[in-house]
């Protein structure tokens, strides 16, 4: 199967809506860094596992036997795809997305040396890898990035060593992602490992933005120092919408110490006293039902990445990304955000931008109203990367702070746009993104005439309006399946 075929397996490639002038278009997702689409042939394994459904922990019935094997054959993508050594780590699905697995481990490595108590986390994180730690790390300290805002790069490799310094004997972990969810720009995570290592740190890592646009293995080059202690990732990053969210962890974080989560499955016996905890992982991680068919569904999405060749869809997307951020950076009136050096700082396929003179909301609402390109605004759970990064012009709004629409006003300029490529991303979808910002560059008049932005900072068209309902309707949707099953008597 050659790569093309790959890149048109996707749900939604040709979904059209109808927009504010009139004409029924083709969506461009430029949305990825949110969620993904749907790999179709990993849907498919999940939907072929219905026809066996059953509950798994048990190996009797045959079905029981299906799930069991299938939701281990998961277990085991998640692995490879990180180049975990099976024996050393374990993969545990857990929540929709990274969110709950980084939770528990925050909670993990706090019970497991509450003597530490601190937390080194880098500036640039989501939210999610940020709050957890501030609510059970006990101290979380912020590391600065390289460079001044707003061409910010990536983690300041010698800041963390002073900060190790500093708190030396107090730092239980290092939490950082692989690459941000704001403007794509990737950290040593390895580098960061080896200074944590020395000071006897974890470190912790967050995938969820690197494993769709590049491999990214335990250890790059094999030395036990260079290597990460945890990652995470969210499925429905990786074209498996519906799936959990995945920790590979070291196994010694978790041997000894009592699991997160208890309850069915994860022990060996249960006595009115007391209970015995299972041994085995990813069982003893994983108390409950587990979300089966999701699990399935990401361990078939994670093996085509890896039969498509994670180098390989690197490559093919830096091509891609060079060129959008070089006819970005060549336009007049667009600032786009992060060190524009790629050698100094490599960044993945997710830019972020602004446009003079107008704010974030109207752009992504023109680019979707006329353009139907979809792509996301506003501070994308990264709130002080975002304003460390916007530091300057915010500076320059000299804003007077008792103003009636301070905050306001405030909101409306605090954001940006995002547009983040996947998998199935096309030049026509690139091309339809730049017109439309030349569009907008063209005629911001005409289009701050069309719209009013309410309190929020959100933009509404005077006239055309596109609610969700009219768009797809879940009831409807419904009905005409269940009609034509009567008319029928097929099964769905
Ligand atoms: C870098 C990063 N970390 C964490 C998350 C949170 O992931 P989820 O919402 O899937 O739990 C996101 C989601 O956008 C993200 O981009």
């Amino acid at each position: 199967m050659s790569f093309d075929d790959f890149r048109r397996d996707f749900i939604g490639l040709d979904t059209r809506y109808r927009l504010a002038d009139g004409r029924l278009a083709r969506r461009h997702y430029l949305d990825s860094a949110a969620s993904t689409l749907a790999l179709r042939s990993a849907r498919h394994v999940a939907d072929e596992l219905l026809r066996h459904y059953a509950n798994t922990h048990s190996d009797l019935h045959f079905s029981a036997r299906i799930a069991s094997h299938a939701y281990a054959w998961a277990h085991g993508q998640a692995l490879e795809l990180v180049r975990a050594d099976p024996d050393r780590y374990t993969a545990c699905f857990a929540g929709s997305g990274c969110t709950a697995p980084l939770n528990r481990l925050a909670r993990t490595l706090a019970m497991r040396r509450p003597e530490r108590d601190v937390a080194l986390v880098s500036l640039m994180e989501h939210h999610a890898n940020d709050l957890p730690h501030r609510k059970h790390a006990g101290q979380v300290v912020h590391i600065p990035l390289t460079g001044a805002s707003p061409a910010l790069g990536a983690v300041d490799l010698a800041a963390l060593e002073r900060f190790l310094e500093q708190y030396r004997g107090r730092v239980n972990y290092v939490a950082v992602s692989a690459a941000s969810n704001v403007t794509g720009i990737v950290n040593p995570v390895h580098d960061i490992a080896a200074l944590a290592h020395a000071h006897d740190a974890w470190v912790v890592v967050d995938a969820s933005q690197r494993l769709a646009h590049a491999p990214l293995a335990i250890s790059d080059t094999g030395a036990a120092e260079r290597e990460l202690d945890a990652v995470v990732f969210s499925g429905h990053k990786l074209y498996a919408p519906g799936s959990p969210g995945v920790a590979v962890m070291r196994r010694a974080l978790l041997e000894g110490c009592e699991p997160d989560e208890v309850g069915g499955g994860m022990v060996e016996d249960v006595y009115p006293s007391g209970y015995r905890l299972s041994a085995r992982f990813p069982d003893r991680e994983e108390a409950g039902t587990p979300n089966l068919v999701g699990a399935v569904q990401l361990g078939a999405a994670l093996s085509v990445l890896q039969r498509v060749g994670m180098q390989r869809i690197h490559a093919t997307e830096q091509e891609r990304l060079r060129y959008l951020l070089a006819e970005l950076s060549a336009m007049p009136g667009v600032r786009v955000y992060g060190d524009p050096d790629p050698e100094r700082t490599p960044r993945l396929g997710t830019v972020a931008f602004n446009l003079n003179g107008l704010d974030h909301g109207l752009v992504a609402t023109v680019l979707n109203d006329y353009h139907n390109v979809a792509v996301r605004n506003g501070c994308f759970c990264a709130h002080p990367y975002v304003r460390e990064l916007l530091k300057p012009e915010l500076w320059a709004l000299d804003l007077d702070p008792d103003a009636d629409d301070a905050a306001t006003s405030l909101k409306r300029r605090q954001g940006m746009v995002r547009a983040s490529l996947g998998l199935y991303t096309q030049d026509d979808d690139i091309a339809a993104l730049l017109a439309g910002i030349r569009d907008l560059l063209a005629r911001p008049g005409h289009y701050r005439t069309l719209y009013d932005a309410d309190t929020d900072g959100n933009f509404r068209h005077r006239t055309f309006n596109a609610a969700a309902k009219a768009l797809f309707d879940p009831e409807a949707t419904l009905d005409r399946a269940l009609a034509r099953l009567s008319a029928t008597d097929d099964v769905l």
